[in-house]
């Protein structure tokens, strides 16, 4: 590839080897019978020239030594055996033919070695094009024929990213800075074919200098449509097993939860008779029925704060990212736990750094990682009798761009037959387990770019732990 010049089927006139053959006789006859004392011959030269744009390598050789042969045989019919300053003329000339057919040769065997590496890229199933810097298409091969339906000679000599309308990750000046600087880039696109439909192509950038200058650009496509969608469909699929496990473990709280709700609702029945009592008093006591009455309007908010607690976390639908204090997640859960960890006997021993840098997450799942871990917690420690079920809960900061929690419980531990698929679906040690916990948290911390990871404590019980990345923006 020469940057411009189209490098696979060049054209050529049927006429050329007529016109060759005419102009060989041409000057043999001009050679022959004219005394112009000039070396007319070295025009043969020409003749090898034109001989190299339709013959192969044998025949330009041929041609090379026929065009010898007839500069020989003029030499001979006009001069015969002498030696004078026509000799030299002879001689200057053989060598010039001999030179060109030589050069013809290299040139031939150059562009026969593009032609080929041409064809290996006509050939892969890539569709693979190149462009020159102002983006105009000088090479489109059979694979980009094929995804996007445009023939090489439609596709040839038209901006590469109108024709295909191209939608960019980053805006062009970014990505050609990037590709100038590095030789390549890589990253998905989004194309229209030319049937209408878009396709997302994973794709590859390299550029071509000749002597340290950019002259194209070789742009290499990968069709990943099919696997985008595939992709798409299984976070789908994750997402609402997720919130099916969820609902699954509200639906197990549904007895502490009632419990949470009925205390600021027996609180409020009996702040309820007491302002009563307090209107009935002969005078009224208003005072002391308003301080009864915002008691009841605060159990109220109470328990409403509860179920609205339980609806996000169950009518959730789409994951979303927001900046959020992972202290206010696992504070705002712990309420929901409470009741169920009071009924297991288990105490919470809340470690939490303050002032902690915001995260980049989705409260409702960093939400349910945590619900998981703690309940996790609290089965682990459900046969322990000999020492006080404790669960800790930690959060800090962690190699400065990290924020690292902690589960850590003083239960069974973990048993080393599940050690090395704790994390696979279906594992569990639990009777009516689903084992779909822990998965479950894995890929929600992955998804936040996070790892989660577990191990057993020296003397009793394990730790589960999590890092989440800090959100360098609005962070506070
Ligand atoms: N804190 C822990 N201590 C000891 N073992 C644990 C702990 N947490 C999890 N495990 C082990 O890992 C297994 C898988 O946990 P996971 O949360 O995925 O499923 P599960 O709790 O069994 O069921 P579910 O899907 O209802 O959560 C558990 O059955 C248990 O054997
Ligand atoms: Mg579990």
């Amino acid at each position: 590839m020469n940057g411009g010049t189209p490098i696979a089927g060049e054209s050529m006139s049927p006429l050329l080897p007529l016109v060759a053959v005419l102009f060989a006789v041409a000057i043999f006859v001009v050679d022959t019978f004219t005394p112009l004392g000039i070396a007319v011959a070295v025009l043969y030269m020409v003749v090898v020239l034109m001989a190299g744009r339709f013959l192969k390598r044998t025949g330009v050789l041929i041609v090379g030594i026929a065009c010898l042969a007839l500069t020989a045989m003029s030499y001979l019919l006009q001069h015969g055996e002498t030696y004078g300053p026509e000799f030299v003329r002879f001689l200057v000339s053989l060598a010039a033919i001999g030179i060109t057919t030589f050069l013809a040769l290299r040139i031939q065997s150059t562009g026969a070695l593009l032609r080929e590496q041409a064809s290996l890229l006509d050939i892969t199933h890539d569709a693979m094009f190149v462009r020159d810097f102002n983006d105009t298409i000088t090479f489109w091969n059979r694979g980009a024929e094929q995804l996007y339906g445009w023939p090489r000679e439609e596709a040839v000599s038209k901006i590469s990213h109108d024709l295909l309308r191209t939608v960019f990750p980053l805006p062009l000046q970014d990505i050609k800075a990037t590709l100038i600087k590095d030789d390549r880039w890589e990253g998905e696109l989004v194309h229209t074919r030319r049937d209408g439909v878009q396709v997302t192509v994973a794709s590859r950038w390299s550029v071509q200098r000749d002597a340290g200058r950019p002259i194209a650009i070789l742009e290499t496509n990968n069709d990943v449509t099919e696997r985008k969608v595939a992709e798409a469909k299984a976070e789908q699929a994750q997402a609402d097993l997720a919130r099916v496990s969820r609902v699954t473990t509200l639906g197990e709280l549904t007895a502490s939860i009632a419990h949470e709700v009925n205390q600021p609702l027996a609180a409020a029945v009996t702040n309820a008779e007491t302002s009563l009592r307090w209107l009935g008093r002969e005078p009224p006591e208003l005072g002391e029925a308003r301080i009864a009455i915002e008691h009841i309007i605060r159990d109220a908010h109470r328990a409403s704060e509860v179920i609205q607690r339980i609806r996000n976390l169950a009518v959730y639908s789409d994951p979303e990212r927001t900046p959020l204090d992972i202290n206010e997640a696992i504070d705002e859960t712990l309420h929901l736990l409470q009741s169920e960890l009071q009924r297991q006997r288990v105490s919470l021993r809340l470690e939490l750094a303050p002032k902690l840098p915001r995260i980049l997450g989705d409260r409702v799942q960093l939400q349910q990682v945590v619900i998981n871990l703690v309940m996790n917690g609290a089965e682990a420690m459900a046969k322990v009798d000999d020492r006080p079920r404790e669960l800790r809960i930690g959060s800090h900061l962690h190699d400065h761009d990290q924020l690292l929690v902690d589960v850590q419980d003083v239960g069974v531990g973990i048993d080393a037959a599940h050690a090395d698929r704790l994390f696979a679906a279906f594992v569990t040690s639990k009777q009516g387990g689903m084992g779909m916990g822990l998965p479950i948290c894995k890929s929600i911390i992955e998804a936040h770019d996070g790892r989660l990871w577990a191990t057993n404590n020296d003397d009793h019980g394990a730790t589960f732990q999590f890092t989440l990345p800090v959100c360098r923006k609005g962070a506070h």
